[in-house]
């Protein structure tokens, strides 16, 4: 399987990545067991049809170590020159506190350790408590660290407009913000968009899929209860289809993207994807992948190749138009994660 020219975008000039990216949360253990044999195989494959870009994070179990992994897998029998094909993004999210450089330093140290690399690509930053003002020493660190080359990017997780606007007052440079992003979520239309284009911050987005609740699986079906959603993704973003307007308002969107996705000859996964990916400001979404468990490598490669035209738009912004207002129920990015 090759995936188009179109796959693939500068997230900065020096720093080409598939626009699809592989998350690694699905391997935390809050998704069902992960095998690390067959996990790391799986990552070979990822990367072997395109998909050379991950996301992950310090606290997502192994996944740091699954990166060190295959890493030296890699250099194993392909040579090390294999190494620089692939592109892994993790994040530092510190509980909150006074911070030192010595603090910032050795937490980046461990995932350098795990990682197995010299230097982090892209290092996202989350922060729990913005009542607490020590997110802007820790991003100065960090920043040093950038300029010494431990980290090559700087960038954010679950930041609101209002403290991205502080961090760039205060002249941090970052390169992106993690946040989600989905045909029920579209909180980052409100202003997140426009300032990250204005600043030249590009937009990663994850539960574009919704879990998997965006695809075939669940049209047509009743509304699954607790017990029936297996994963920690499903269970979260099915609270946000019951704030965003319910499962039968879901059943109707599901139905009409089902049309549009007939008459591409893709799935319903494939329009929310591309959806995402044509909004202004958005550099790749993240898809979440059960290592060695399922894959939807071909499934995904057909975002791709779809393009949806202004019927394919208004006939579901017919069905988006009668959701609730997520902005105004839950606020900006991020903010659910706000202690
Ligand atoms: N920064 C943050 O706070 C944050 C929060 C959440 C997630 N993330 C990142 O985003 C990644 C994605 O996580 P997510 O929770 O948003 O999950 P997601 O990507 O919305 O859902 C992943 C699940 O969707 C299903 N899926 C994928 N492609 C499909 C297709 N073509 N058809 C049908 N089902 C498909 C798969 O389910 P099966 O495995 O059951 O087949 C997969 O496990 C994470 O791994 C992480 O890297 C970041």
């Amino acid at each position: 399987m090759d995936l188009p020219e179109a796959a693939t975008t500068q997230l900065t000039p020096d720093l080409r990545i598939c626009r699809l990216l592989n998350g690694l949360w699905q391997v935390s253990g809050a998704h069902g067991a992960i095998d690390r044999r067959a996990a790391i195989e799986d990552m070979v494959a990822y990367h072997d049809a395109g998909f050379t870009t991950w996301d992950l994070a310090d606290h997502y179990g192994p996944a740091e170590d699954f990166i060190g992994e295959f890493r030296r897998r890699m250099a194993a029998n392909r040579g090390v020159e294999a190494l620089a094909t692939i592109q892994a993004f993790t994040k530092w999210v510190p509980e909150p506190g006074r911070m030192t450089r010595q603090i910032v330093e050795e937490n980046i140290k461990i995932s350098l350790r795990r990682m197995a690399v010299d230097a982090l690509d892209l290092l996202q930053f989350h922060w729990w408590d913005y009542s607490d003002a020590n997110y802007l020493a820790a991003l100065r660190y960090l920043a040093e660290l950038r300029d010494e080359g431990k980290i090559r990017h700087l960038a954010l997780t679950n930041f609101d407009t209002e403290h991205l606007r502080i961090i760039v007052e205060h002249g941090i440079r970052v390169v992106s913000n993690q946040v989600q992003y989905s045909l029920i979520d579209r909180r980052p239309e409100v202003q997140m968009s426009q300032f990250c284009q204005a600043h030249d911050i590009q937009l990663l987005t994850y539960g574009t899929v919704g879990g998997g609740l965006l695809s075939e699986s669940y049209l047509g079906q009743p509304e699954p209860t607790r017990g029936v959603l297996t994963t920690a993704s499903l269970r979260k973003y099915k609270q946000m289809v019951d704030a965003w307007g319910g499962w039968g308002l879901f059943q109707e969107l599901l139905s009409s993207l089902k049309h549009v996705a007939d008459k591409h000859g893709v799935g319903i996964a494939n329009v929310a994807v591309r959806y995402i990916l044509d909004r202004p400001a958005v550099a790749g979404v993240i898809v979440g992948t059960r290592l060695g468990v399922a894959e939807h490598r071909e499934d995904n490669a057909r975002s791709f190749n779809v393009i949806l035209d202004a019927e394919d738009h208004a006939e579901i912004e017919r069905v988006l138009a009668k959701s609730r207002d997520l902005y105004q129920l839950i606020g900006d990015c991020g903010d659910e994660y706000r202690r």
